[in-house]
């Protein structure tokens, strides 16, 4: 969604914002622009389109300063357009402001303002805030009674309805950025001499990486000097709260650059042996048969006790749950059920006092997600959230986080993200199901076994591209895919398809292989290639059958087998082969060709795979 960064310092703006922007831009946008302090006055720069055009305007007209704003916006309300764009001013543009979130009542608001003789430039929600602060601060009895921009914001915030993360300046007061945040994610960066707003760390991270993150409610004055924090209830956050407050972020500045590869996505995927690694590491006992995850703060009879497990997540996150549900019932013995978010949060579900949640989520900042754990911890449940930010929202409003250590995603398409949270279901399956009795030091030792090995497995896989890139040159054209696949590999196959459809644009559905026959089969033909998840184990024989089936009407099919099968090369007109571990991790192997797939088909049909169309890094809104 739209992205944030504010700076003030010393140093020249310009490169910082721009920069700053370019950070952002993983997360999805349409238009961009910044606001800069200049002489008294604020200068604002908007361009539609990609932050080059924005750059090529302030070549054509520079702007300098040292204290402002930039956004990147991701439209809701009003078209992708320049004036749409932020910075939004107030009437007499004192004021400026930038936004992420949605004001909801703003049309009643806009209708209140007018009426007061307000003029609107734009159709957003936003410019509302801007001429709402400026009704209190600059009108007569509100600026005889305070002048001061910080009191303004906070009577002006009161009216508003929604989801907001703002930053503001005003002319008249250049030596301050104000930054408020209410369901919307805010951070602080902290400098020497310079102080920092963002919507996300890769946007500052190359500045600070002493990071304060803005709970809801919370309100935010910074100078060059200093921060200054108030909580909901209005209290200041002084001392050692403050200071309990700063995390320090571990990634290095260069994990949110390219580093030679020509895309993030491309970068990502071939992250994931190391991101897999990192996520074990220090989770597995020396002598290889426990597994330890002390930060589940959950204790032995708790655990014992849990009688049912619903995990919640929105997209791939979703998928990884879904595959989750297939761990956990093989290796712990307990119903599990998956449910999306968005749906699960407002069905008024039912929570028991044995229930355990587990919340997924890359971003920590989904607002389904966010809302899902909310609504149960309304109900007096426990969550446990799989996590890849470190003090993100959803990590901190669960009972209890289980981080992924894979690093920054910028890639809009989740990639290591997915194999990542596969590895922590996995580390969280062996040590409840050892705790419940189900599993014995003898089958731990093979389960860990297995995931050491995945590290190793998936650097090979990586190396073999060569075969991929073939196919996505024979693929690129069509314009449906099917991919099919049962038990586990049913999850990899709804997973195969969403890569394929987010970053290409090709209609792609994935379905369990036995449910062709209930509907689907009808759209086989010579265009509509299959993909089929067709390893070695319990399901092979009627996966198999699934082969014949569309080859008998004509389709062609691109099957995922197991190393060493000869028997599919006979029937598949493509074979891409999967290195054999346990069934329960067959999906962390099993994804890497179709992400690798969907990245080389998108590349030929000269998709960015990093910024596809309409698509948001971190869904922040309903
Ligand atoms: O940050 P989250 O894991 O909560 O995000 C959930 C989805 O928005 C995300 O997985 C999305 O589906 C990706 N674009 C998939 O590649």
């Amino acid at each position: 969604m739209c992205g944030i960064i504010g700076y003030i310092g010393n140093r020249d703006i310009i490169p910082i914002l721009i920069e700053g922007l370019k950070r952002l831009e993983y997360r999805g946008y349409d238009s961009a622009g910044i606001a800069v302090l200049e002489k008294g006055r604020i200068s604002l720069r908007r361009a539609e389109g990609k932050i080059a055009l924005l750059e090529k305007l302030i070549k054509q007209k520079p702007v300098s300063g040292s204290a402002g704003l930039g956004h990147t916006r991701w439209a809701t309300h009003g078209r992708p357009s320049e004036e749409n764009a932020h910075p939004h001013r107030d009437c007499t543009g004192t004021i400026v402001i930038v936004h992420n979130g949605i004001v909801e009542n703003y049309l009643e608001l806009k209708e209140k303002l007018k009426k007061k003789g307000h003029r609107f430039r734009s159709e957003t929600d936003t410019e509302i805030i801007a001429h709402l602060i400026e009704e209190q601060y600059c009108s007569g009895a509100a600026f005889r009674r305070t002048n001061s921009l910080e009191q303004a914001v906070r009577r002006a915030l009161k009216e508003i309805r929604g989801s907001y993360a703002l930053g503001i300046i005003s002319s008249k007061e250049p030596g301050r950025i104000i930054a408020a945040r209410s369901g919307s994610p805010l951070i602080i960066g902290l400098g020497k001499g310079e102080n920092f707003i963002a919507s996300d760390v890769p946007a500052i991270l190359a500045h600070t990486r002493r990071i304060i993150y803005l709970n809801d409610g919370e309100f935010a004055v910074l100078t060059r000097e200093g921060v200054d924090i108030t909580k909901a209830d209005g209290r200041k956050i002084i001392g050692k709260e403050l200071d309990g407050r700063i995390t320090a972020v571990a990634w290095k500045a260069g994990a949110a650059e390219k580093e030679g590869y020509r895309h993030f996505m491309l970068k990502e995927i071939h992250e994931q042996p190391r991101a897999i690694e990192d996520t074990i590491r220090g989770r597995i006992s020396p002598d290889k048969a426990e597994v330890h995850l002390e930060e589940l703060d959950l204790s032995t009879q708790k655990i014992k006790s849990i009688d049912r497990i619903i995990i919640t997540a929105c997209g791939t996150s979703w998928h990884a749950g879904l595959i989750g549900e297939y761990m956990l019932e093989d290796l712990v013995r307990i119903p599990v059920e998956v449910e999306n978010a968005a749906e699960f949060r407002y069905r008024n579900p039912i929570i028991e006092k044995n229930t355990l949640v587990i919340a997924i989520s890359q971003s920590g900042e989904t607002a389904d997600t966010l809302g899902a754990i909310r609504e149960v911890r309304e109900k007096n449940g426990t969550v446990v959230s799989i996590c890849n930010v470190v003090g993100s929202t959803i990590s901190r409003e669960s009972d209890a986080v289980i981080y992924t250590h894979a690093g920054p995603e910028i890639g809009v398409a989740s990639t290591k993200a997915f194999t990542t949270q596969l590895t922590v279901l996995y580390l969280l399956a062996i040590y409840m199901g050892k705790i419940r009795g189900f599993i014995r030091d003898a089958q731990a030792r093979e389960l860990i076994a297995e995931l050491l090995k995945v590290p190793g497995i998936v650097k090979r896989m990586l190396g073999e591209e060569g075969k991929i890139i073939k196919l996505a040159e024979k693929f690129r054209k069509k314009t449906n895919f099917l991919y099919l696949g049962r038990g586990e590999g049913f999850p990899v196959a709804l997973e195969g398809a969403l890569k394929l459809k987010e970053v290409s644009y090709i209609h792609a559905e994935g379905y369990p292989a036995a449910e062709m026959k209930h509907g689907p089969i009808a759209l086989i033909d010579k265009n509509m290639p299959a993909v089929v998840l067709a390893l070695k184990g319990r399901r092979y024989d009627k996966i198999l059958s699934n082969i014949e089936e569309i080859k008998a009407r004509g389709g062609e099919v691109i099957a995922l087998a197991s190393e060493g099968d000869k028997e599919l090369k006979k029937k598949a007109d493509e074979v891409l082969y999967v290195p054999r571990t346990c069934v329960q991790l067959s999906p962390v192997l099993a994804v890497i060709p179709l992400q690798l797939l969907a990245y080389y088909i998108a590349v030929k049909r000269g998709c960015n795979p990093d910024q596809p169309r309409h698509l948001a890094k971190s869904v922040t809104v309903e």
